[in-house]
Parts: structure tokens; C-alpha cells; sequence
């Protein structure tokens, strides 16, 4: 999977509103920004541009490198070994994707070790989803079907809008895996579906959970958003709610070919999707179950985000711990 948008986002460190302004007292560099050229070096940035790609990547790094633990969880209940070498390969390739995230942010003058070791787990930032656990195979598949869709949205988005020269070009490996990763979640979910009976309806009950926790993943509706610094920047090219279109354009004509029910539907007055149910609305990540019948305000899903999920302590503890251990009996 992945992710990269990251203002307002379901990342967990979101802002409601952001009043900033292009604080830029730099007319060269805007001037850059304008031509439509690229940034290939700090010397070039102003510190606000600087202080905001820096957030962005680490938004895309931390989301890659959870992504992993993530997806390893549910890898070790796939059904043979094929199936097992498709998803140790796609979690490889999001660690390759999170190494080139952290490795920029290392040449932007960041400690890479530190990133990934000496962090508080709650203070990673990547959406919540990932902090629901995936526990079967089946939730891979739609994991791959719904996140990795997701993700191959955010960062087609980033790769061909971004000014910085560097991870735009980075991008392109990046592009070409999700690709691969949400093909597999394309392939296997069809196939699930098709094999009916109990198979199924396991599917079904996993895109149940998980559709909307990845609708929520684009964050807050462009309605409550006064500003994005992002777009001002060419970090992004797309809003919240035009990257959620895009993704809900792609997954749900698909889920309704092969057969699997998806809480929304196309509009017959213009080509948007809607929602069937009231968004935002309450989640029990316990029960991994939504109540439809209880809309609940973004000010609540706020706090569901930072407060983060179940999952969060255990999967920073999965690369964390053998670090700090290994390093301890090495002391000396
Ligand atoms: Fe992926
Ligand atoms: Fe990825």
C-alpha cells in the first residue's frame, strides 16, 4: 500500500484548517514554482516549502514501511506458497518504497535511523486503516484491492504533479508496484467471489469494513478544508474529495462486475459518486464493524484518528524492538 496525501488525511496528525498562506518571500523561487519547473536541490527551497515536503514524505515513508507488519500479519495465513511468495513480494516492495521516502528525507538533512527507530509509535503518521488489523488472507486480497488502490491514487497524483525533482523520478518504481499490488487484490477478490458460498461471503464481510475505512482515508471533505499549502506547493495536484472520487470511480465499477456489494453508487445526474451511507459515521474498531445508523461528526473522527487504533503499538514494535535489542547486546 501506500499513501502520500497529507494534509487534513486520515494520518492521525491531520489539520482541520489551514490558515497558512504561501509564506514565500523568495520571488525566484516562486517564479520556479509558476514555470512549472522542478526543484532539484534545498539551496533552491524556501524553508517553508522545505518544512512542508519534508511532512509529506514522512507521511509516505511512515505509511509504506506500517504497510509491511501490516500485510506480514495476514501473509502468514495465505493458502500455499505461492500465495505466500506474492505477498512477501509486495511487502517487500513497500519497504523499497518506504527506504526511497526515508532516503530523501535523510539528503533533506533528516537521521533516517532515528525516524524509523527512536519514534513514539503513536507519532508515525499514516492512515488509520492500518492500525485495524488485517487477520486473514481474505483481508489482504481486499487490503490489496483497497489500499493499494488507494495508494496507487495518492501517489499518481504526487508523481505527476510534484515540483521535487528527486521523488518525482523515484515514483515511477513506486507506480509500476502498486500496480502489481492492486492487481493481485483484482485477481484474487474476482476469484473469491466467484467460488460463492462461504468464500464469498468472507469477502463480502471484509469489503464491508473495509470500504469505508478506506473512503475516509482521503480525509477531510475540500468543504472543511480553507487552504492546502500542498497544492500551492505542487506536492499534490488533486484535492481530498477529487482523489476520492478518483478511487471510488475505479473500485466501485469493479466490485459491481464481479459481483460484490459496495456502499455506494454512481450518480444518474452527473458522473460523481456517492455515498449510501451518512459519512462521516461511527466505527468500533474492536468489532472492526460501522454503524450507519450513527453519523457522527469529523470532529469525532479526529479523535479516533489521533488517539490511533489497536493495531498501532504492535506494529512499530515488529521492526522497533529487535533494533534496540540487537543494538544493546552489541554494546559492548
Ligand atoms: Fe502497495
Ligand atoms: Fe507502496
Amino acid at each position: 500500500m501506500s499513501a502520500g496525501g497529507a494534509d487534513s488525511d486520515s494520518t492521525g496528525l491531520g489539520r482541520l484548517a489551514e490558515n497558512g498562506r504561501m509564506a514565500s518571500a523568495n520571488p525566484a523561487f516562486d517564479q520556479l514554482l509558476k514555470k512549472g519547473d522542478l526543484i532539484e536541490s534545498v539551496s533552491e527551497m524556501t524553508p517553508e516549502y522545505l518544512r512542508e515536503l519534508k511532512h509529506t514524505l514522512v507521511v509516505s515513508g511512515d505509511t509504506e514501511l506500517i504497510s509491511a507488519p501490516a500485510y506480514y500479519l495476514a501473509a502468514q495465513r495465505a493458502p500455499s506458497i505461492n500465495a505466500f511468495m506474492t505477498a512477501i513480494a509486495i511487502i517487500q516492495d513497500e519497504l523499497a518504497h518506504a527506504h526511497i521516502a526515508y532516503h530523501i528525507l535523510e539528503e533533506l538533512g533528516e537521521d533516517q535511523e532515528k525516524l524509523i527507530f527512536s519514534r513514539d509509535p503513536k507519532s508515525f503518521r499514516y492512515p488509520y486503516a492500518f492500525d485495524v488489523p488485517l487477520e486473514t488472507w481474505t483481508e489482504l486480497i481486499v487490503a490489496n484491492l483497497f489500499y493499494d488502490q488507494a495508494g496507487f491514487c495518492l501517489l499518481g497524483d504526487i508523481h505527476e504533479k510534484c515540483s521535487y525533482g528527486p521523488w518525482k523520478r523515484g515514483l515511477v518504481k513506486v507506480m509500476a508496484e502498486e500496480n502489481f499490488h492492486l492487481r493481485n487484490g483484482r485477481t484474487w477478490a474476482k476469484r473469491m467471489s466467484q467460488a460463492g458460498g462461504a468464500t464469498r461471503d468472507e469477502l463480502q464481510r471484509a469489503v464491508d469494513w473495509m470500504f469505508p475505512l478506506t473512503v475516509e482515508w482521503f480525509g477531510l471533505p475540500d468543504s472543511m478544508k480553507m487552504h492546502s499549502t500542498q497544492l500551492d506547493y505542487r506536492l499534490k495536484g488533486l484535492t481530498n474529495d477529487q482523489l476520492r472520487q478518483w478511487w471510488l470511480s475505479l473500485v466501485v465499477p469493479y466490485c459491481e462486475q464481479i459481483g460484490v456489494k459496495v456502499p455506494a453508487h454512481k450518480s444518474e445526474t452527473n458522473e460523481h459518486y456517492e455515498l449510501d451511507y451518512p459519512f462521516p459515521c461511527t466505527f468500533d474498531s474492536q468489532a472492526r464493524r460501522w454503524d450507519f445508523k450513527d453519523p457522527c461528526s469529523w470532529d469525532d473522527v479526529l479523535l479516533r484518528w489521533r488517539g490511533r487504533g489497536p493495531r498501532n503499538q504492535e506494529m512499530v514494535a515488529t521492526f522497533q524492538e529487535e533494533f534496540h535489542r540487537f543494538r544493546k547486546q552489541h554494546a559492548s
